[in-house]
């Protein structure tokens, strides 16, 4: 009754030139281990429950290459959206019709472009989740121990009441609060971040909907006839059109009342930055981190972040702590502690040549 949703619709615009709107963060080898943020994600599931229980939501223009990246999926299980919407309407789309495949099903939601190091703790935080979902009828999220005041994560706080061990009832839970609540949140020692994980049975999912998303439920409950049939991708691609914009996080998480949370630890990150994935990148002795190693090569650099197509002869001289990347004929040289910007960046290439 196990079943994994992987969310990969986001177009990842801080990794830009590397993510783009054509190829986002989730499509790539970011950290240079071999396989993409999706397929490691694919494979952490595998473990978890079987391949014909996996499905992935999309853009229908990332189809192909979710396609190219997990051929071992069925059709039936890439479910593909005509338009972003953010993340309620997809998980919406994906636990509607696993629950009118299997009622009693227990669901993982996950996002396509986090990194987990260990993954045998990964997969029994997991397990012990769809467990307590199931047995419940709860909403499960994963909570992870703040470092910083970062205003891109949920924050949650949490009771010292729990079920089956380790699962606490969650206060209150606070999509991206501005810095000063952030810093509140951090000092008072009783919040965690949201991981963007979740864990759920089908029905309870379905019922938080139609409590909090009302139009949302009529949407996708009305579409029950037609998954897995010929008419659900029409009926689908209407259905977006109606739904608004909202994530989860906002549209459920934060309004419901039986959510809980598994405080956890299994070597979380979400790769939000740079900085975060040139920390978690191997390096030399000097501080560089270069992917790939062949063809680049450096004097007198250090603490440098390279990140070139394969084929790139590259040379450094004398470059210290900055962020070099290329990717489709574009190439962004910046200093490491400036990455900030390039978000402006990105906005200001798109008004000036139309493309991402
Ligand atoms: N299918 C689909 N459609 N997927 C989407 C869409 C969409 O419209 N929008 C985003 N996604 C996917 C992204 O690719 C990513 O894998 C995942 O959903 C989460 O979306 P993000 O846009 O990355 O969310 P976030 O990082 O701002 O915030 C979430 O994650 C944080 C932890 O990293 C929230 O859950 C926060 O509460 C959480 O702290
Ligand atoms: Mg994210």
């Amino acid at each position: 009754n196990y079943y994994a949703i992987i969310m990969a619709g986001g177009i990842g615009s801080r990794f830009w030139p590397i993510s783009r709107t054509s190829h986002p963060k989730q499509f790539i080898d970011i950290l240079g281990t071999g396989k993409t943020l999706i397929q490691n994600t694919y494979d952490r599931f595998l473990k978890i429950c079987p391949k014909e229980n996996i499905y992935v939501v999309t853009n229908e223009s990332y189809a192909g290459l979710v396609k190219e990246q997990l051929p071992d999926m069925g059709d039936n299980q890439i479910l593909t959206e005509p338009v972003m919407r953010n993340t309620a309407p997809c998980v919406a789309y994906g636990c509607f019709k696993i629950e009118s495949l299997n009622p009693d099903a227990a669901i993982v939601v996950a996002p396509s472009d986090h990194l987990i190091l260990d993954e045998a703790a990964f997969v029994n935080a997991i397990e012990k989740s769809l467990e307590t979902a199931s047995e419940h009828q709860c909403l499960v999220t994963l909570g992870i121990k703040p470092s910083r005041p970062d205003t891109g994560y949920g924050y949650i706080q949490y009771t010292e009441n729990a079920i089956n061990g380790d699962f606490h009832k969650v206060k209150t839970f606070t999509e991206k609060p501005n810095l000063e609540l952030a810093r509140t949140f951090l000092q008072s020692g009783d919040f965690l971040w949201n991981a963007g994980i979740f864990v759920w049975s089908a029905k309870a999912i379905v019922k938080a909907f139609n409590s909090y998303l009302p139009d949302m439920f009529d949407i996708f409950a009305e579409a029950r006839s037609v998954y897995n049939t010929d008419d659900e991708r029409r009926h689908v691609s209407n259905a977006y059109q109606r739904c608004t914009n909202i994530s989860i996080d906002y549209g459920i998480m934060e309004k419901a009342d039986n959510v809980y949370v598994l405080p956890s630890e299994f070597g979380w990150s979400d790769l939000g930055t740079w900085a975060s994935i040139y920390e978690l990148s191997n390096k030399d002795y000097v501080g560089n981190a270069v992917i790939p190693a062949e063809k680049v090569i450096m004097y007198d650099s250090s603490n440098c972040m390279v990140n070139v197509p394969d084929e790139k002869l590259v040379i450094l001289q004398g470059l210290h702590d900055y962020i070099v990347v290329e990717s489709n004929n574009t190439l962004l040289i910046c200093p490491r502690d400036q990455e900030q910007n390039v978000k402006q960046v990105v906005a200001d290439v798109k008004q000036k040549f139309g493309t991402k």
